[in-house]
């Protein structure tokens, strides 16, 4: 099997993370914070472990303001829906997935908030210079992804953060495609909110994703509840991380995190890019005709730049097929798994010209070598070829 959906979901994770998962579960998998006994405070440790290791992954210097939710889309609603009030402003992008478009558009739609969606440049690029022009006096929140995942473009989040800290607003990071692969520093950066996702190129399982939660934001809970101490509090306690964090953690999935973002940081996030750099090259490379497909600007970046200033995903066209067709052929007879359509981006879709049918998406990672992507493009010539 081949495996280029990595932009989904990571598959395999490394062994290590199943295997720690399973011993720390056996071990230890009682409820942290609920009971003085060893096995709810070793739980407790674990998770208190995995705030540091993400902290020194993500540049941040307040392990107890990264809060853990269920993925990138819970954690993009907790800092949506808990920062905006009636009458504000939001800026977004049409690189947006729709965890941060769909909630900010009903926000609009019901009246409570005004919202301005940016262009991208040719390149798939947001421009910082329309960020600042889209300012208004009441703009609270800028909402950007770090890398699309449709494009797999990089986005100038350090750029635009400082637009955004001058003004007074907040900055949203969606770092959904980056976290684990591009290397990130939200107090340097100026980003005061960076939702993650735990089960892609941070290597954890499904479930697992969270919020880190800069000092400048004001956060209202949307989810209440126990949170272990302080049970006496009529209302969530104000302090991180439980103000964010009521009921009952994923504690199997965040003892497989830990060992994800460990193995991750053994390895250096710094050479993850480079590495899904060289695999994007090779696929193109060994392409006999790469012009059959089409690329949407792709090409360039890979031909000419050494595919700087993108991620490892890419999402290509044939005019025989339809991208559903292509990845069904790719799957069914060639044990190829990629993604097809829109990726739950349409806007960044529309953007690129391939609404509404889409691309078909190939996303590497850390595991991914360079003879899956030889015979990925071998795949690709013979289905081409006829
Ligand atoms: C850019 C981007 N944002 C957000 C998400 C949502 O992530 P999750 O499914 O983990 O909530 C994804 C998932 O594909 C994504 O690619």
């Amino acid at each position: 099997m081949i495996y280029l959906d990595n932009a989904a979901t990571s598959f395999p994770k490394p062994e290590r993370v199943f295997r720690e998962m399973e011993a720390f579960v056996r071990a230890s998998g009682a409820n942290p914070g609920r009971s003085g006994h060893h096995r709810a405070l070793e739980a407790e440790a674990m998770i208190d472990e995995t705030r540091r290791l993400l902290a020194r992954l993500f540049g941040c210097s307040r392990p107890e303001r990264i809060i853990f939710g269920m993925n990138a889309t819970d954690a993009l609603n907790i800092a949506i829906k808990g920062v905006l009030r009636p009458g504000d402003h939001a800026i977004t992008s049409v690189l947006e997935h729709n965890s941060v478009s769909r909630p900010l558009n009903r926000l609009e739609r019901d009246g409570v908030i005004t919202l301005t969606r940016l262009p991208a440049g040719a390149e798939h690029v947001i421009d910082p210079e329309d960020v600042a022009r889209a300012f208004k006096p009441s703009t609270r929140l800028v909402a950007l992804t770090h890398a699309s995942n449709v494009t797999g473009t990089i986005q100038p989040v350090a750029q635009v953060g400082q637009i955004v800290r001058e003004r007074g607003a907040l900055m949203l990071v969606d770092a959904a495609q980056s976290a684990g692969v591009v290397p990130i520093a939200v107090e340097r950066d100026a980003i005061d909110l960076l939702a993650f996702t735990g089960h892609k190129a941070l290597l954890g399982p499904t479930g697992t994703g969270g919020l880190v939660v800069g000092e400048r934001v004001e956060i209202a809970p949307w989810r209440e509840g126990g949170t272990g101490g302080d049970s006496s509090s009529p209302i969530q306690p104000s302090e991180f991380p439980h103000l964010l964090e009521g009921g009952t953690p994923n504690v199997f999935g965040i003892a497989g995190l830990r060992e994800g973002v460990r193995f991750l940081l053994e390895q250096g996030v710094e050479t993850v890019l480079p590495h899904e750099r060289k695999l994007l090259m090779a696929f193109y490379g060994a392409l006999g005709d790469p012009a059959r497909f089409s690329w949407y600007g792709a090409e360039r970046a890979i031909v000419e730049r050494g595919a700087e200033g993108r991620v490892g995903l890419v999402g290509i066209n044939h005019d025989s097929f339809a991208p559903a067709e292509l990845a069904a052929i790719l799957d069914g007879q060639f044990d190829i798994a990629v993604r097809a359509g829109l990726h739950c981006a349409p806007y960044a879709h529309k953007h690129q010209g391939t609404f509404p049918q889409g691309t078909v998406r190939l996303s590497v990672g850390i595991q991914t070598t360079i003879d899956d992507m030889v015979q990925a493009a071998a795949a690709f010539e013979e289905v081409a070829g006829g």
